[in-house]
Formats: structure tokens, sequence, C-alpha cells
């Protein structure tokens, strides 16, 4: 997915694009300062400062992450992580979601999803590993909707995703029925 991708959402009124690596790092960590406690916890598997969050972010931008945001009036309100697959033990690229709380359950984190499989297809990667705390109802909703087989341990659940058995993804840019379904709403707005 290029820097330039843009795709309008036809119920929330953000878009959806690729962050610019080290130039857009302050959007990424603002959004992740801005979870709350819980989200917090479920998204760094207990880990809650902002120090940690700080340092995370910058990590991000340096080792070539992918960050597929949902964007609101230029501020971040969503992200997907699509890490390299150099640093997992077993060389698969690891997963992980955030949506800002107010913005949930309206397929923010579907639309991630999708751009998420769709970049790591760009990239020639097979098979994607997510990892969530076992009580991660939203999560492991998220992963399931995308085929991800999830087994338990210790308190958590890690799952692949075979991204050769995924359909295609849908075009980059809107389609015909979003903009109708974007121009309904706007109507009823
Ligand atoms: C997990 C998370 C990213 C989901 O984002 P979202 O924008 O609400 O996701 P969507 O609206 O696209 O919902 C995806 C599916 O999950 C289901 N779902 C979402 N939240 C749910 C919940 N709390 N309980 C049960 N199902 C849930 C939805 O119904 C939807 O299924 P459907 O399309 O069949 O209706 C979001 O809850 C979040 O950021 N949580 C905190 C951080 C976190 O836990 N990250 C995971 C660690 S990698």
């Amino acid at each position: 997915m290029s820097h330039e991708t843009i795709t309008r959402l036809p119920i929330v009124k953000g878009s959806v694009r690729t962050l610019r690596q080290q130039e857009e790092l302050p959007l990424l960590r603002g959004h992740l300062l801005r979870l709350d406690p819980a989200s917090r916890h479920d998204r760094f598997h207990g880990f809650m400062d902002d120090s940690f969050i700080e340092r995370y972010a910058a990590k991000c931008a340096d080792d070539g992450t992918v960050i597929i945001a949902y964007i609101e009036d230029g501020v971040v309100r969503g992200a997907a992580e699509l890490h390299p697959p150099d640093q997992s033990p077993d060389s698969l690229p690891e997963i992980a979601f955030s949506v800002e709380a107010r913005v949930r359950r309206q397929g923010v984190g579907s639309i991630l999803f999708k751009k998420l499989i769709a970049e790591a297809r760009s990239k020639g990667y097979r098979s994607l590993r997510i990892t969530t705390g076992a009580q991660n109802q939203a999560m492991r909703a998220l992963a399931h909707k995308f085929g991800a087989h999830l087994t338990f341990r210790h308190g958590e659940s890690t799952g692949t995703i075979d991204l050769d058995r995924q359909p295609m993804p849908e075009p980059a840019m809107a389609t015909p029925a979003d903009a109708a379904r974007a121009m309904v709403n706007a109507n009823r707005a």
C-alpha cells in the first residue's frame, strides 16, 4: 500500500492510510497514549506506563514496522501494526490492533485488518501471527473474522492467519457502493 492510499469509510467519518515512518511517529504515539487503561492493558499485555508506550512508538518508527492508521481530522484514532518478520524467533510477522473507545464497533478494526492483509500480501508474506489476552473478546472476534485459529496458553491466545486462504482484498480506493453509502450517510447527517 502506498502512503497516498486513502479509503473513505462509509459509516465513520475518517479515512485510512499508511503512516510515513519517522515523520508521522507523533501521530501513532498520540493515539497509543490516548488509549484508556483497560485498552492499554489489552494492547500491551499489561504494560501500561507512558514511558513504555513512548519507547514502543519510537521503536516502531525505526524498525520497519508498517502502521496503517484510521485518521479523523488529522488525529489517529486507530492503528494496525505489521511488524517485520525478523523480530520474531520463527520469522512470522506479528500484527496488532488498537482503536480508540469512541470509534469502536463501527468497523474500523475490520477495515484496518483488511488493509493490513493487503499490505502483508504485497510484501510477499504467507502468514501472520497475532497474540492477545485470553479474555480479550473484541480482539478474538476480530481475529476470528479474518480466519485466525487461536490457541490458549498461559492466559494468552495466539493465532496465525494464513494469507493463502484469505479472500482477495477489496480495491484500495472506495468502491462505488462505498461512495453511494457515504453519500447516503452524508445526506442523513
Ligand atoms: C480489538 C479492537 C481493535 C476492535 O476494534 P473495532 O473497531 O471495535 O472492531 P470492529 O468494529 O471492526 O469489530 C470487529 C468484529 O469484532 C466484534 N467485536 C468488536 N468488539 C467486540 C466485543 N467487545 N465483544 C465481542 N465482539 C466484539 C464485532 O462485532 C465485529 O464483528 P462483526 O463484524 O461480525 O459484527 C478494539 O476493541 C481495541 O482497540 N481494543 C483494545 C486494544 C486491543 O485489545 N488490541 C488487541 C491486542 S493486539
